[in-house]
Order: C-alpha cells, then sequence, then structure tokens
C-alpha cells in the first residue's frame, strides 16, 4: 500500500485508476462485512433484546411522573467496550415468560438505578471496592439523591474505552458540579487541557475517580500536585523560606488563586497520629457542642473553643488532641481558580503583616463521619491568645497574630534577603535565631499550660473536696 501510494505522485493512468477504485470497492465490502460481522456476533438473547429495545420511542412511566426511555442503540452498543457482555450478565432478575407483556412498577429513575447498582462488582472488583471507600458512596449511604453511582458516571450500554482522548466538557464530574467544572475549565490546567496538554490534570486527576475523598481531609490533593510538580518544594525554597512548612500550613490554590479570598481553618488532629478528628457515623457531637458553646452565635471566644477541646479530648483524645492550622481559600470555586505562576502570590506582607486579610477570617472544623468538614466560626482574636495555649501547635504567622519583635525581624530578613548572596547568610541566621525564639515561647507558654492544667486539677480536687 505505502509501495503504491508513493508512486501515485504522476498522474495516474486508467488501468490504475481501474485497479484503485476496485481496490476501494473491496475495502468498503470488508468494513461491511466486519461491522455486519460486528452485529453478528451478538448472541442470540441478544439481538432478541435489542429487537424490542432498540426502537425509538420505547419508554415507560414510571411512578413518580418520570419517563424512562428504553431504547438501547444496538450500533452504541456493539462499539462499547461491553459488546463482549450479554444483556443478562446485568440484567439477570428479568421474568423470561412475563417481560414485557406485563408492567412491573418501578418508582422512580434513581430508585431503578440503585435496583441495578451491584451488577458492576463482579466484573470490576478492585473499581467496585475502591468506590465503596469513597465519599459518594458514603454520601449515597447517608441517603443521599444526588451523589453518582457507576452508571452515572459510565453509561453501562455506550461506554467506550477510557483511552479515547475526550474533550473535558465529557468528564462525568462537569454535569453534578457546574461551578467548579466552569472554575477548573478556565485555570491553567483546563486551558492547558482545552490546548491538548495531555498532561495536564482533569479532575480525578487531583481526586481520583473512584477512591475520591473530601479534597481539605488529609494531604491526598496536594500529594496529587507534588506527585506532578515533582520539583515545586525545590523550585519555592529558591524565595520562600522552609517551603514545606509552608506547603503544611498554606493549600496551594491560597497562593495560586490569586483573586481568592482566604481564611484560617484550625482543624481537630489526634497529636498522636496525626489523624484528623473524624465524627462517627449517627454520633454528631460537633454541631451540638458548638451551638451549646456559642448560643449567641457571635463565634467561639477564646473559654468556648479551650473547653470545647477538652470535651473532644475526653471522647478519647488522652490529652493529645491539637489544633493545626491552615490557611485556605473560602469556597471550592476558588480553589480552582488556579492561575499561570506570574500571578501568584509572592509578597511576604499579605500574612506576614498585623492584621493580614486572611486572618480575618477564622473557623474551627472537624471530619464530619463522610470526610467533609464541619464547621463553625471562631472569633478572629482568639488567635492572638491561641499561640499562647499551646493547643494551636506549629502555626504561627509571625506578624500576623502577634510578636512585634518577630515583626521587626522579618523586615530584617526582607532586607536581609534583598542583599544575597551575603545576605543569605544573614537571612539562615536570622531565621535561626528567630525559630530558636519561637522555640522557647512555645516552650514556655507549654509549661505555663500545664501549670494552668496542674491549677485546674487542684481547683478540680478542692471542689471535689468541699
Ligand atoms: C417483546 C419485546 C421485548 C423483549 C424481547 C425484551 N424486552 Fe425489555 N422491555 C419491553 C417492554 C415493553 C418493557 C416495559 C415494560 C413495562 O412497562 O413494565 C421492557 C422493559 C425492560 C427493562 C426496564 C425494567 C423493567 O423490568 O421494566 C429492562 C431493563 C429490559 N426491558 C431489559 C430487557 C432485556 C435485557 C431483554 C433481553 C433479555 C429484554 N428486555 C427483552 C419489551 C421487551
Ligand atoms: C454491564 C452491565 C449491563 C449490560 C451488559 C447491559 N445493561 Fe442494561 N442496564 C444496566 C444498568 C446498570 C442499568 C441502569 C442504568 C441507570 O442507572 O441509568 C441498565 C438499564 C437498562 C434499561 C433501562 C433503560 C436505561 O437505559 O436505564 C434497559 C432497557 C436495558 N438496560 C437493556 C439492556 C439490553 C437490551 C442490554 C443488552 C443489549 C443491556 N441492557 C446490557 C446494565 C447493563
Ligand atoms: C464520579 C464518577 C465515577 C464513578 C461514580 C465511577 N467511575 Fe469509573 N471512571 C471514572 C473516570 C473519570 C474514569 C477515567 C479516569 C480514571 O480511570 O482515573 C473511570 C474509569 C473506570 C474504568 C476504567 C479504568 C482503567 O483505568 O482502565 C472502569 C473499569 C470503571 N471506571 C468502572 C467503574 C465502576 C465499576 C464503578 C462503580 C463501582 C465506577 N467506575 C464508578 C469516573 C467514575
Ligand atoms: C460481565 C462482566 C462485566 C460487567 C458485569 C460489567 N463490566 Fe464493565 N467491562 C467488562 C469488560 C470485559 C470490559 C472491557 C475492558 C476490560 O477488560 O476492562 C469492561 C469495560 C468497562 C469500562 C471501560 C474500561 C476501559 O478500559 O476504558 C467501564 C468504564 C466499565 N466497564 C464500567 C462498568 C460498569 C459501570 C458496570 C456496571 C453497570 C460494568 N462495567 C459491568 C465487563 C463487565
Ligand atoms: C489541580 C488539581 C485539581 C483539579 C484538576 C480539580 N480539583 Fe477539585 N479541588 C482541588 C483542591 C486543591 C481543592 C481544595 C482542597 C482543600 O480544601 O484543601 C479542591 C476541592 C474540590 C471540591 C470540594 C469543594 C468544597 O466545597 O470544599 C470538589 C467538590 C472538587 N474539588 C471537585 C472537582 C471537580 C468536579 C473537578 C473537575 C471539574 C476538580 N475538582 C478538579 C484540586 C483540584
Ligand atoms: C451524579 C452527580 C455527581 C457526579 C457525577 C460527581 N459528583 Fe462529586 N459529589 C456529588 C454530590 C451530590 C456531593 C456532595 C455535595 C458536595 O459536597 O458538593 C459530591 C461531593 C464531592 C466531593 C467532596 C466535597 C468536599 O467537600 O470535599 C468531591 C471531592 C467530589 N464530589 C469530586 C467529584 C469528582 C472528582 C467527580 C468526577 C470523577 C465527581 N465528584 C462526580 C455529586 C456528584
Ligand atoms: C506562599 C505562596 C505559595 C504557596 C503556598 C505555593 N506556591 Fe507555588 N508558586 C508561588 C509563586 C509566587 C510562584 C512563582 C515563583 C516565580 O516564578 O518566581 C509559584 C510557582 C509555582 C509553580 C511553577 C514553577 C515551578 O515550581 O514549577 C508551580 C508548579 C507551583 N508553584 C505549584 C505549587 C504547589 C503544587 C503548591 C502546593 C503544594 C504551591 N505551589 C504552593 C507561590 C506559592
Ligand atoms: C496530572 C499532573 C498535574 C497535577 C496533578 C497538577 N498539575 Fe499543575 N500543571 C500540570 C501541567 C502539565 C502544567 C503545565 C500546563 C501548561 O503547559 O501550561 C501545570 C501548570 C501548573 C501551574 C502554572 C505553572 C506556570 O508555569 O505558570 C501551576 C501554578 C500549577 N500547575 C499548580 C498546581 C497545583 C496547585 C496543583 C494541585 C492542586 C497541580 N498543579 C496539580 C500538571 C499537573
Ligand atoms: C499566604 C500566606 C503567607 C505568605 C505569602 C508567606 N508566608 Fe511565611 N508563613 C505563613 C504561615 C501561615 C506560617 C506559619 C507556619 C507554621 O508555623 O505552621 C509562616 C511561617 C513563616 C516562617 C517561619 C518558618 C519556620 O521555620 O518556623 C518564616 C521565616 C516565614 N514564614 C517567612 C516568609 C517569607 C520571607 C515570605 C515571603 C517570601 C513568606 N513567609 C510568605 C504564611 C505566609
Amino acid at each position: 500500500m505505502k509501495n503504491f501510494r508513493s508512486k501515485s505522485n504522476s498522474r495516474l493512468s486508467r488501468p490504475k485508476v481501474l485497479i484503485l477504485l476496485s481496490l476501494f470497492a473491496l475495502a468498503l465490502a470488508l468494513v461491511g462485512k466486519t461491522l455486519h460481522a460486528e452485529e453478528n456476533s451478538l448472541a442470540k438473547e441478544d439481538r432478541a433484546c435489542l429487537a424490542c429495545h432498540d426502537k425509538a420511542g420505547l419508554e415507560k412511566k414510571l411512578t413518580n411522573g418520570e419517563s424512562l426511555s428504553l431504547q438501547i442503540s444496538t450500533q452504541a452498543y456493539t462499539e462499547s467496550m461491553h459488546k463482549d457482555a450479554s444483556c443478562e450478565d446485568c440484567h439477570d432478575d428479568l421474568n423470561a415468560k412475563t417481560h414485557g407483556k406485563t408492567e412491573v412498577a418501578i418508582t422512580s429513575k434513581r430508585a431503578f438505578s440503585l435496583s441495578m447498582r451491584e451488577s458492576c462488582r463482579t466484573c470490576h472488583e478492585k473499581k467496585f471496592t475502591e468506590y465503596e471507600g469513597s465519599v459518594h458512596a458514603a454520601l449515597i449511604a447517608q441517603g443521599s439523591k444526588e451523589a453518582p453511582l457507576c452508571s452515572d458516571c459510565h453509561n453501562p450500554h455506550t461506554v467506550r474505552s477510557v483511552k479515547i482522548p475526550e474533550p473535558i466538557t465529557a468528564t462525568p464530574c462537569a454535569k453534578c458540579h457546574a461551578d467548579i467544572f466552569k472554575a477548573y475549565s478556565q485555570s491553567v490546567h483546563g486551558q492547558a487541557r482545552i490546548a491538548n496538554v495531555k498532561s495536564a490534570p482533569l479532575c480525578s486527576d487531583c481526586h481520583q475517580a473512584h477512591a475520591v475523598k473530601a479534597a481539605s481531609l488529609g494531604t491526598g490533593v496536594k500529594d496529587a500536585c507534588l506527585g506532578c510538580h515533582k520539583n515545586a518544594v525545590t523550585s519555592h525554597q529558591e524565595w520562600l523560606p522552609n517551603a514545606e512548612l509552608h506547603f503544611e500550613a498554606i493549600s496551594c490554590p491560597t497562593c495560586h488563586a490569586p483573586t481568592a479570598e482566604r481564611r484560617v481553618n484550625l482543624r481537630i488532629y489526634y497529636g498522636v497520629d496525626k489523624q484528623q478528628v473524624t465524627e462517627k457515623v449517627g454520633v454528631p457531637k460537633f454541631e451540638k457542642r458548638t451551638d451549646a458553646a456559642d448560643a449567641k452565635e457571635m463565634g467561639l471566644d477564646e473559654r468556648a473553643l479551650w473547653s470545647l477541646l477538652k470535651e473532644f479530648n475526653q471522647d478519647g483524645g488522652d490529652g493529645k488532641m491539637v489544633l493545626r492550622g491552615r490557611l485556605e481559600v473560602r469556597s471550592g470555586v476558588e480553589a480552582h481558580q488556579l492561575s499561570e505562576k506570574s500571578k501568584a502570590l509572592k509578597d511576604c506582607n499579605t500574612c506576614h503583616k498585623e492584621g493580614a486579610a486572611a486572618f480575618q477570617s477564622v473557623s474551627l472544623t472537624i471530619a464530619g463521619p463522610d470526610g467533609r468538614p464541619l464547621r463553625h466560626g471562631i472569633q478572629k482574636d482568639v488567635l492572638n491568645s491561641l499561640t499562647s495555649m499551646d493547643s494551636v501547635r506549629g502555626f504561627y504567622a509571625i506578624g500576623s497574630t502577634r510578636i512585634k519583635l518577630l515583626d521587626t525581624l522579618l523586615v530584617l530578613v526582607l532586607l536581609g534577603a534583598v542583599c544575597v548572596p551575603l545576605g543569605h547568610m544573614t537571612v539562615k541566621r536570622l531565621f535561626k535565631n528567630m525559630r530558636e525564639k519561637l522555640e522557647a515561647e512555645r516552650a514556655a507558654a507549654a509549661a505555663q499550660a500545664a501549670n494552668q492544667t496542674t491549677l485546674d486539677a487542684q481547683h478540680a480536687d478542692d471542689d471535689a473536696s468541699k
């Protein structure tokens, strides 16, 4: 064939045209034959189903008034990844005698989908198990009518290979998370994807497709970023001191979604194994406790927060419960407005300044039973006192919360940073000093807190003996 083409540069002679035409006809015939063979490749039983079901307009009224289309396209089915499966592999509960002759009551589309959900398990055990651990499956277990089943993301009768490139609008996540999809499609990644950069992520590259977890739970999403941007720590370290610590205390979109509003999120952790505290299914405590502690709905103050933590500690924290602060953006949409690097937040003062905007909104979160955060407002002044309470171990943004001395140091540091390379040494030394100072203060605060607990305990003893 190759040979043939290379010769055809010159004008073709008549016999050659004839040969060409007959070859073409032969090819067509062959194609026709394979198509035919494809349809024939369906088992007799399946063709019997399709004889009734590949009819336009075949539909059924459901009890709730919805109408369910019953048409299955033979062509789409024979082109699908399930062409070798038989209808009855998944539809094994139909009554051959009465099917199609008597009506079977179906409550709603959702009820029908739910009744079919187990049908994927036998052949896709692994994906099924992954999915069962997802936030989506947890939502369904809680009775959500909107969270996706397998068939919401994959049409079982038309499913194509995931290797076939599709436009981003075909991602199944788009239909339910429309606002986030819109933000994503305008982001660096969405734009890259539209421009055919295959290595740029889709939703499932950051969140996974089946084992989707609540986005703010743990470090899954951050790990996904660093999985592709392997040099990120090193490249940020060039201008950002202790980049790793910053990455832990600040979510990536906080700096990379330049127009987003920011806030401080205090997350409750078990100190020992560094797991986020998760509320147990069916035992709602967080909302009850926070609502009780904050009757005026002004946000928890210092004392309310302190006693709330104690309560959670008594549930099994063993005195090891800590708050870990994180700067993040305020909404899910903003988390997806990632821009090119030149627009990213670089100004240290955005955070390391007294009264910085990001520190004006503070909330406390615990992971709900499905992993999604349950949230309650905290009075922003609490941040200042928190640092001395030792309950927000490891979260200061120097300057923004307190300590004038450190502010001055930071200015020096910044000046130092300008005078590279001599400055570089100074920066390092200054940071060392600053860190030592911070550590000393934290130790002092811890000692103070320990004293305080002993005092409390003594008071309690006194009270008891009265
Ligand atoms: C004689 C025509 C005919 C054949 C053959 C047929 N169906 Fe149906 N099918 C129908 C009709 C009509 C309905 C709607 C019945 C109703 O209103 O309850 C239906 C409904 C269904 C439904 C919806 C759920 C339900 O139970 O109502 C499924 C799924 C289905 N058919 C699958 C199949 C499969 C799989 C086969 C082959 C094994 C098949 N059908 C063969 C006519 C047919
Ligand atoms: C891989 C499993 C699988 C195979 C194979 C399969 N189905 Fe289905 N089918 C399903 C599931 C799951 C649903 C429910 C879809 C939903 O939730 O919307 C369904 C729904 C249907 C419906 C109701 C209309 C609809 O689209 O929801 C009909 C009719 C039907 N199937 C017919 C067939 C016929 C005919 C075949 C063979 C040509 C077939 N199915 C093969 C899994 C399968
Ligand atoms: C929220 C949407 C969603 C749900 C729910 C979902 N999937 Fe997927 N699935 C995807 C996406 C997106 C891909 C392609 C990207 C990937 O594999 O990471 C995919 C890929 C797959 C693949 C091909 C995997 C491969 O790598 O070859 C299979 C098989 C699959 N899904 C089966 C299932 C089954 C079975 C279920 C139900 C237990 C299910 N999916 C539920 C979105 C979903
Ligand atoms: C009878 C076995 C069987 C059942 C049941 C079944 N599948 Fe499949 N599925 C297959 C086979 C075989 C393939 C071909 C590719 C492969 O080997 O993974 C496939 C492929 C897929 C793919 C595309 C994978 C890819 O590589 O791109 C998806 C998505 C998928 N199935 C989803 C589902 C869903 C959703 C259900 C339940 C509604 C289901 N399957 C039920 C056998 C099955
Ligand atoms: C580049 C990685 C990335 C991609 C691609 C991505 N996300 Fe996200 N997503 C994130 C980050 C980061 C967060 C915020 C996580 C946090 O709070 O730490 C998030 C949060 C979410 C949330 C939770 C929102 C909330 O209210 O808290 C949902 C839902 C979500 N993403 C869905 C999607 C969907 C749907 C897509 C595709 C249209 C998508 N994501 C694409 C990184 C990504
Ligand atoms: C059929 C609708 C539907 C589809 C499709 C769907 N989701 Fe969801 N998803 C939901 C619903 C409903 C919730 C719970 C409400 C919420 O948090 O937005 C949810 C929650 C989430 C969450 C947890 C939100 C949080 O607070 O952290 C993430 C992450 C998520 N989805 C990602 C995805 C990804 C990625 C895809 C595609 C692979 C996808 N979803 C496809 C309906 C869907
Ligand atoms: C304190 C703000 C800040 C945080 C937090 C931050 N970045 Fe950046 N990032 C920047 C700035 C500013 C640049 C541009 C640097 C330059 O061009 O000099 C940048 C550049 C980048 C680049 C392009 C250059 C390169 O390194 O390849 C990537 C990719 C990147 N960041 C990813 C991330 C990821 C992933 C995270 C979270 C783990 C993150 N960033 C957290 C501010 C931040
Ligand atoms: C699947 C791999 C992948 C994942 C996961 C991923 N990225 Fe990217 N990212 C890319 C690619 C590829 C580009 C380059 C797009 C282009 O060519 O413009 C990019 C571009 C960027 C840029 C712009 C860099 C520049 O030079 O302007 C930033 C910032 C960025 N990513 C941050 C993130 C953050 C933050 C996350 C996690 C929330 C993340 N990325 C997750 C692959 C990924
Ligand atoms: C988006 C907000 C933000 C930006 C921008 C930012 N920082 Fe930070 N920085 C923080 C937070 C929050 C912490 C607290 C981390 C912790 O202790 O958990 C921190 C911690 C620090 C520390 C203490 C590190 C240690 O080892 O204990 C230094 C030093 C520092 N930042 C310097 C800088 C400099 C210099 C810049 C500008 C190049 C900068 N930061 C930009 C938020 C920011």
